[in-house]
């Protein structure tokens, strides 16, 4: 974790947030690698989730939702950690789950009696701070998915079995966040509420299950022996879960929750009915009947897969003796699949390399690598953000209009006309 960790900062994917000032826990911001990488992993979900199939629609809902939601979610009432405070010289607080016996793990000083915390972030609309203009920051995407379920199906062509997905930032006060980007206060939420007739849950849950797993390891490249489905016993479910199960992954500091898929019943469309006295019942067109679907929810957060795909990846081996890191990233979500690299600093070499990358920008994400260094010292830098494949111009390029193509898992050459090039690489990049 230590090395992954370094090499975010040192490579520009991840910084704390607001350093100069001290940074402020469990925020991160994301530099130039760290924005591209999120957004691959961002595309490649909507992809898989709403673009190749015709049963998913989109949607955006705001961050900011009122009280009478997340009353009637459970979420004033349920979304609690229990929290316990110590009394003695470090007055840290703990979650009373992470800690054995009463006395605090940092200074040895007794432990108060767990109190529940809500984990939602509230602020107010307009001026005036009064219980009235209470809003919360959303701590999941999903009831966006419920409260606009109706407009949803009034206004487009869905039946059911039907998804809604989103992605969007979401917010929990967490009591103890760490490990990196695994536990942060603020992240990025990519859900999908598949709604279902209410028999037909169980044969959903299992199907969704299946598929999020096969997309970790077909689509991202995830090795498939650090992964594992977890099923949650009755007593650790939600509130307003029948059944649930987390894709684990097995992390430097044991296995943890990849992502929950979760089966919500009819819970959250049942409650928003009954507090919102609107009718959010389904019109089956076919048979007449009417009734609540049933809800099958795999979600995750983007920095989950962030920090699991860098802790993948992440290998040391030794190229031409020298010792080397390299990140092995899926082509699907490297931040660079292609980084151009003229041999050297020639006007001519320059001139073609550029036109190399020009032709390749828009089909692939492109890096132009031309500063001073050795080659060997360029390929190395890629080698460490996950670039899978270097094209090198050097001099015979200007006589055989030919380019090298240096692959970062093997570190083979292969020499390649460059009217062929796009097709070549095409082959390599675009999902396998
Ligand atoms: N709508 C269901 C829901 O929010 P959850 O298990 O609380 O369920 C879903 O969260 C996913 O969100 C988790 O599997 C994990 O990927 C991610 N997640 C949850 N809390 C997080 C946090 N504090 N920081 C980063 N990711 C988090």
């Amino acid at each position: 974790m230590e090395k992954v960790v370094a090499l975010t900062k040192r490579r520009g994917f991840i910084y704390p947030s607001s350093e100069i000032y001290g940074g402020l826990s469990g925020f991160y911001d994301y530099g130039p690698y760290g924005v591209a990488l999120k957004r691959a992993i961002r595309d490649l979900w909507w992809r898989h989730m709403v673009e190749l199939r015709d049963d998913v629609v989109g949607l955006e809902s705001t961050l900011i939702m009122p009280s009478e939601v997340w009353a009637a979610s459970g979420h004033l009432t349920n979304f609690v950690d229990p929290l316990r405070q110590c009394l003695g010289t470090c007055k840290k607080r703990w979650r009373a789950d992470t800690v054995k016996g009463d006395t605090c793990p940092e200074c040895g000083g007794p432990l108060d009696e767990p109190r529940m915390f809500n984990l939602m972030f509230k602020t107010h609309v307009g001026p005036v701070e009064e219980l009235s203009s209470e809003v919360y920051l959303r701590p999941e995407t999903a009831q966006g998915m419920f409260v606009d379920f109706k407009n949803v199906i009034n206004s487009t062509r869905v039946r059911v079995p039907f998804g809604i997905a989103q992605q969007g930032k979401a917010f929990r006060n967490e009591i103890t966040p760490g490990n990196f980007v695994f536990r942060v206060r603020e992240f990025e939420l990519m859900e999908m509420e598949y709604f279902v007739k209410p028999e037909q849950d169980d044969e959903w849950f299992d199907y969704w299950r299946k598929e999020r797993m096969r997309w970790y390891v077909e689509e991202l490249g995830l090795n498939a022996e650090r992964l594992r489905m977890y099923d949650h016993p009755q007593e650790s479910l939600s509130h307003y879960s029948k059944q649930t199960t987390d894709i684990e992954y097995d992390f430097p500091f044991g296995w943890g929750e990849l992502e929950g898929v979760a089966d919500r019943t009819d819970y959250d469309l049942r409650v928003h009915q009954e507090h919102s006295k609107i009718d959010l019942t389904y019109l089956d067109p076919e048979t007449n009947e009417r009734y609540l679907p049933w809800v099958i929810e795999p979600a995750v957060s983007v920095e989950r897969i962030f920090i699991t795909l860098l802790l993948d990846a992440y290998d040391e081996d030794v190229v031409n003796e020298e010792p080397r890191v390299v990140l092995r990233l899926h082509p699907n979500v490297a931040p660079v699949q292609v980084a151009v690299v003229p041999l050297s600093k020639k006007e001519e070499l320059i001139k073609v390399a550029r036109d190399v990358q020009r032709s390749l920008q828009g089909e692939f994400r492109v890096e132009y690598d031309q500063t001073g260094g050795h080659i060997g010292r360029r390929y190395r830098r890629q080698d460490e953000i996950g670039t899978p494949f270097c094209i090198t111009v050097d001099f015979d390029t200007l006589n055989d209009n030919a380019v090298t193509i240096r692959h970062r898992d093997s570190t083979k050459q292969e020499r390649v006309p460059m009217a062929d090039l796009a097709a070549r690489l095409g082959a390599l990049v675009v999902e396998r």
